[in-house]
C-alpha cells in the first residue's frame, strides 16, 4: 500500500545492481511513493547489472558513477538536477565492497592496498557525496541522507573483516557531517544498520547461511528483509522524520538488543556435547 510519502521529492540513488539490491527493493519503493529519481552505479556494475530493467520500471534516468570519483560525484548531482529540474530532498547510499573478503585475505592478513579500497568504497564515498552535495549546495532545506551500515561497527562478527572498519567510519561520518549539514541547511543525515539480507554483498560475507540463521533465531521479530530496509529508507527520506538526525538506527528485529534468546539457546545447546544441560523450555 501505498501513502504518497515522497509525493513531489526527488532523490538519487546508489547501488542498485540487481533485484536483489535494497537500493533495488528502496527504489521501487520510492518510486511507488511518488518520488522522482535518478540511479547511479559503476559502468562496469550497469553493463553487468539489471539496473536498466529498474529504470524502467520507475522511469529514472540512470546516471554512471563511481563512488570514490569526485568529479564522477560533481557531474552525477549536477546532472540529477539538471534532470529533476532543481535541488534534490533525499540521497540512499548503498555502496560497499571489500577486495579482502572476495579475495578471501583474513583479517590478521589484509593487503593495505585492498583495504585503503574498501575504506574508499564503502565510507570515504560517503563524505564525498555529502562533500561535494555541500558546495554545489545540492540538497533541499530539510532534505534527507541515508546510508546503509551494519552492527559490525560496533560489535565484533567473524568473517566481516575490513568492513566492520569501514563501518565504523561511515556512521563516525554521518554524524560528523551530520551536524554541519543540520547547523547550516536543515538537512538530515542518518545510516540505517540492516540486518544481514541475501543480496550479492551479503553473499560474500563468510557464513552468510549460518550468520541469516543465528541473527534470524536471536532476533525476537526476526531477520528484516531487504524490502522492509527500504520501508525504513522511505520513512527517513519523509517528512515524518523531519528532526531525526546524526542517528545510527538499527532495523534488524531486535538483534542488537539481545544477548541470548531461546530460540538461540535451543539450537546451541542441541550441539553440545553433554548429558547435564539443562533442557530449555
Ligand atoms: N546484504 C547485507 O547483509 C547488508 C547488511 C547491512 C548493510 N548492508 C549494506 O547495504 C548496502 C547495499 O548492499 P546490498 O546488500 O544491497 O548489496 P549489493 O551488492 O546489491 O549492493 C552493493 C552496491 O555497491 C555498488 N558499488 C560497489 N563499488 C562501487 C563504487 N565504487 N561506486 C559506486 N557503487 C559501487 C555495487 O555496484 C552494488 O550496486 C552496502 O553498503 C552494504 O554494506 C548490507
Amino acid at each position: 500500500m501505498a501513502y504518497n510519502l515522497l509525493k513531489g521529492k526527488k532523490g538519487i540513488i546508489f547501488g542498485a545492481l540487481d533485484h536483489k539490491s535494497i537500493a533495488w527493493k528502496t527504489a521501487e519503493m520510492a518510486y511507488a511513493e511518488g518520488a522522482e529519481f535518478t540511479l547511479t552505479n559503476t559502468p562496469t556494475a550497469i553493463r553487468f547489472g539489471e539496473i536498466n530493467e529498474l529504470a524502467e520500471k520507475c522511469h529514472a534516468p540512470v546516471i554512471p558513477a563511481d563512488a570514490t570519483s569526485v568529479p564522477d560525484l560533481t557531474g552525477l548531482v549536477q546532472q540529477s538536477m539538471d534532470i529533476l529540474g532543481g535541488k534534490i530532498d533525499f540521497i540512499l547510499h548503498s555502496v560497499g565492497m571489500s577486495m579482502n573478503v572476495r579475495k578471501k585475505k583474513v583479517y590478521s592478513d589484509l593487503d593495505y592496498d585492498y583495504f585503503s579500497k574498501t575504506l574508499d568504497i564503502s565510507a570515504l564515498s560517503f563524505h564525498k557525496i555529502l562533500q561535494v552535495c555541500f558546495r554545489l549546495d545540492a540538497i533541499k532545506e530539510w532534505g534527507s541522507v541515508v546510508a546503509l551500515s551494519y552492527i559490525a561497527a560496533q560489535r565484533t562478527l567473524y568473517g566481516y573483516n575490513d568492513m566492520a572498519d569501514a563501518k565504523s567510519l561511515l556512521e563516525s561520518i554521518a554524524r560528523s557531517f551530520g551536524y554541519i549539514y543540520g547547523r547550516e541547511r536543515k538537512i538530515r543525515v542518518n545510516t540505517i544498520s540492516q540486518s544481514p539480507t541475501l543480496t550479492t554483498a551479503g553473499s560474500g560475507v563468510k557464513g552468510i547461511d549460518g550468520l541469516l540463521d543465528f541473527t534470524d533465531r536471536m532476533s525476537p521479530l526476526g531477520n528484516a528483509t531487504a524490502e522492509e530496509c527500504a520501508g525504513m529508507c522511505v520513512l527517513l527520506f519523509s517528512d515524518l522524520t523531519r528532526k531525526v538526525t546524526m542517528q545510527n538506527i538499527f532495523h534488524d528485529g531486535g538483534f542488537s538488543s539481545m544477548g541470548m534468546s531461546l530460540r538461540a539457546m535451543k539450537m546451541y545447546n542441541r550441539s553440545l556435547d553433554c548429558d547435564d544441560c539443562p533442557p530449555v523450555d
